[in-house]
């Protein structure tokens, strides 16, 4: 609850959210006690774990095998259940989905955005239109794709991306967010693509599963690593880079723990903050844990609403000041901190500290 002037409404995709935490994917979103949680704890939004193209496209075949067999109209006694991929990893089913995203929408007052995530252009984007229909404030489209071959150039994976979000585009009115990966040889020119393609949002970032290999069984590892607030520096770079040159919002993704990168990302620009890795292993609570600090940073200030600080450290803003801040010119003068730090080691000792001006 409220308890300052301190104003943290924030606009999103043309929705108007309480404050700008916004609980991105997690298969804990599935629940709909969780999301009951995330609201009673003060979340922004909530955006719902992903749909996957193959549960749309695997209901597509198993509906194509129904309609060809004579028995089609009992399908237990032909044989034709369902395959265990249509569940998906979280055992929500397409049709389970939809009745989520009703459920949702109804027992929650803050936006709820429903997930697709897909590779390639086709069919199971239609299932967009029925997202809508089922109430859903936004669609978030993550666009998870490893191009592993090697004759397939960058314009066309780029193509590839815009298909998809034209196609998803063409079956709804609500608005539609990019989730963007940051392996684009040009994230700007992406970036800007993606809005002229019509997109209202874009997430930065998308994180990338990679696999280890355990060396014990020599097998692939598949435990997912939940992320560290280091891994926050990439995209509060694009963020910083971005803020207000593009008509869309920005919403910063990865690395989120503690209020201080939540800070961190407004500063650089973004509209609204999300979070999975944080609430995963803090639970539900950590909301409000991150929004007292967050308060508390901006009261200790005077800030009185965020539209004060949102950009203050982008690109835009510090350019006039600092050359080149963000670009090689920051890259070099990083290398030289470092370097005169080491120096200073070298000289009087290994605990010793300094602060380069
Ligand atoms: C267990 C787990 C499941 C996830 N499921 C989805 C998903 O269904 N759809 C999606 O777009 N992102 C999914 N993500 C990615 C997160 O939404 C988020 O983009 C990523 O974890 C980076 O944010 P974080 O650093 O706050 O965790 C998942 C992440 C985790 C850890």
């Amino acid at each position: 609850m409220d308890t300052t002037t301190l104003d943290l409404t924030t606009g999103y995709l043309g929705l108007t959210l309480r404050n700008p935490l916004v609980a991105s994917p997690s298969p804990d979103n599935a629940d709909l006690g969780h999301l009951r949680q995330l609201e009673d704890n003060g979340i922004g939004a909530v955006v719902l774990p992903s749909l996957f193209e193959e549960q749309l496209s695997a209901r597509a075949r198993w509906l194509d095998d129904l309609e060809r067999n004579t028995e089609a109209h009992n399908p237990e006694a032909s044989g034709y259940f369902p395959p265990q991929v249509l569940e998906g990893p979280y055992g929500v089913g397409p049709d389970a989905y939809l009745e989520l995203i009703r459920q949702a929408r109804a027992a929650l007052d803050v936006p709820v955005i429903a997930s697709l995530n897909g590779a390639t252009p086709g069919g199971w984007v239609d299932h967009a239109a029925a997202i809508e229909a089922a109430g859903a404030d936004a669609l978030e489209l993550n666009i998870y794709y490893v191009p592993v071959e090697l004759e397939q150039g960058g314009r066309e994976i780029e193509e590839r991306y815009l298909q998809v979000l034209s196609a998803v585009r063409a079956k709804v009115r609500i608005p539609v967010v990019v989730k963007m990966p940051p392996y684009f040889s040009a994230i700007a020119d992406m970036a800007s693509r993606f809005v002229d393609g019509g997109a209202d949002g874009l997430v930065v970032f998308n994180r990338f599963l990679q696999p280890d290999i355990d060396l014990s069984r020599m097998t692939l590892s598949s435990e997912l690593a939940l992320s560290q607030p280091e891994e926050m520096r990439l995209a509060l770079l694009w963020v910083a880079v971005l803020h207000g040159r593009l008509r869309c919002s920005l919403a910063a993704s990865t690395g989120v723990e503690t209020s201080e990168q939540v800070v961190k990302y407004l500063l650089a620009g973004a509209d609204v903050v999300m979070t999975t890795s944080a609430l995963l292993r803090h639970g539900p609570g950590h909301v409000a844990t991150l929004l007292a600090g967050l308060r508390a940073w901006c009261e200790a200030r005077g800030v009185a609403s965020l539209a004060e600080i949102r950009g203050l450290m982008s690109r835009e803003r510090l350019r006039d000041n600092v050359a080149g801040v963000y670009e090689r010119a920051n890259y070099l003068h990083l290398i030289a901190h470092y370097s005169s730090h080491q120096a200073y080691r070298a000289l009087f000792g290994k605990g010793a500290h300094h602060r380069v001006p």
